[in-house]
């Protein structure tokens, strides 16, 4: 088989601006959850996509937070939205009168967010923050409200080309790569 770099058009962020961005990241979150008295977050991350962003940012997290998955299918094999989400791995932890960060690497039209912060409202969460690592604001459809207190954290605004690599895939490819960058055409055409 082949180098997957060699399948990669341009770079938009290298992995050493992606790490740097996830330690500000993590900063903040130590800064705004830091307050005497509160209870630590539960750190729940978006399979598959954000799993490298959520194992980058809890590795910076100086808070005794926990940390668990849950995922959400929308997509088929496609690129497109089919608009109805369904909960196909629950989240293990009790989030019960817990404060939530969900960590994801993109939101996009907005759609698993919403529903994932639906989700943990009705399980009795808190307050739910979301952390994307990349945001497409120009995709949005679904204008989500984030519940309680909870705040937006986001790492880099995103072009509205297709990306991948740290997380997002392409047919569950390219995940693996350190950096984010945009497809040669000829690999999704
Ligand atoms: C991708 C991405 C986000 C979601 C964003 O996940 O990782 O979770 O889509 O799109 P939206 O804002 O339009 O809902 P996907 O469903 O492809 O699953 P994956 O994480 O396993 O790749
Ligand atoms: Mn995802
Ligand atoms: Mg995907």
């Amino acid at each position: 088989s082949h180098c997957i770099d060699d399948d990669i058009l341009t770079v938009i962020w290298t992995a050493e601006q992606v790490i740097q961005r996830v330690c500000e990241l993590a900063s903040q979150i130590n800064k705004d959850f830091s307050s005497p008295g509160s209870s630590s977050p539960v750190v729940v991350g978006v399979a598959t996509g954000a799993f490298l962003f959520l194992a980058d940012l809890v590795r910076n997290i100086k808070l005794p937070v926990t940390v668990d998955f849950v995922r959400v299918e929308s997509y088929g094999s496609g690129t497109v939205s089919n608009g109805a989400p369904k909960i196909s791995c629950d989240v293990k932890l009790d989030v019960f009168g817990k404060h939530v960060i969900l960590v994801e690497d993109i939101v996009d039209t907005g759609n698993t967010i919403s529903h994932l912060i639906s989700y943990l409202e009705s399980k009795g969460a808190t307050s739910v923050s979301v952390c994307t690592l990349l945001d497409k604001p120009s995709r949005r459809k679904v204008h989500f409200k984030l519940l309680g207190d909870g705040k937006f954290y986001s790492g880099f605004e995103c072009p509205d080309s297709f990306v991948v690599g740290y997380g997002l895939d392409f047919n569950e490819r390219y995940r693996n790569l350190g950096y984010i960058g945009v497809l040669k055409p000829e690999i999704y055409e």
